[in-house]
């Protein structure tokens, strides 16, 4: 079974995928079943440097992950926004070297932001 905007990795091969549309299905790969991400919270070191913070400036509103590394071995791979009625996602994929930073003055404050490290998988806001 399988819901909207869930995160299920390969742990044989490494890939990552999002569903799109529920259903009754497991989602294998690499002939094993995948296995779902939880987000994780924490006020603790580690979830102070991966959780996604929200930043006004300039009358926009930013989300970011700038207290996370952004080298090749260790890095925020995606940020996400998911509003609260869970119909809306606002998605961006960053790489080594980048700012991982975007700007959301679009979406209502009731959204929730998530992001994805290469090493410590999913994190979200710690406001929750
Ligand atoms: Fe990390």
């Amino acid at each position: 079974m399988t819901k909207r905007f869930e995160i299920y990795k390969c742990e044989v091969c490494g890939n990552v995928v999002q569903v799109l549309l529920d259903s009754f299905g497991e989602l294998v790969c690499c002939n094993q079943p995948m296995k779902k991400l939880q987000v994780q919270y924490d006020t603790n070191e580690l979830g102070e440097k991966h959780a996604p913070k929200i930043e006004h400036r300039d009358e926009k509103k930013y989300v970011n992950v700038n207290t996370h590394p952004m080298i090749a071995e260790h890095y925020i791979q995606f940020i996400e926004g998911i509003d609260s009625k869970n119909n809306e996602l606002h998605l961006k994929y960053f790489y080594p070297e980048e700012k991982p930073e975007f700007e959301v003055s679009y979406t209502s404050d009731a959204t929730k932001f998530i992001e994805f490290c290469n090493i410590h998988e999913l994190w979200g806001e710690n406001n929750n």
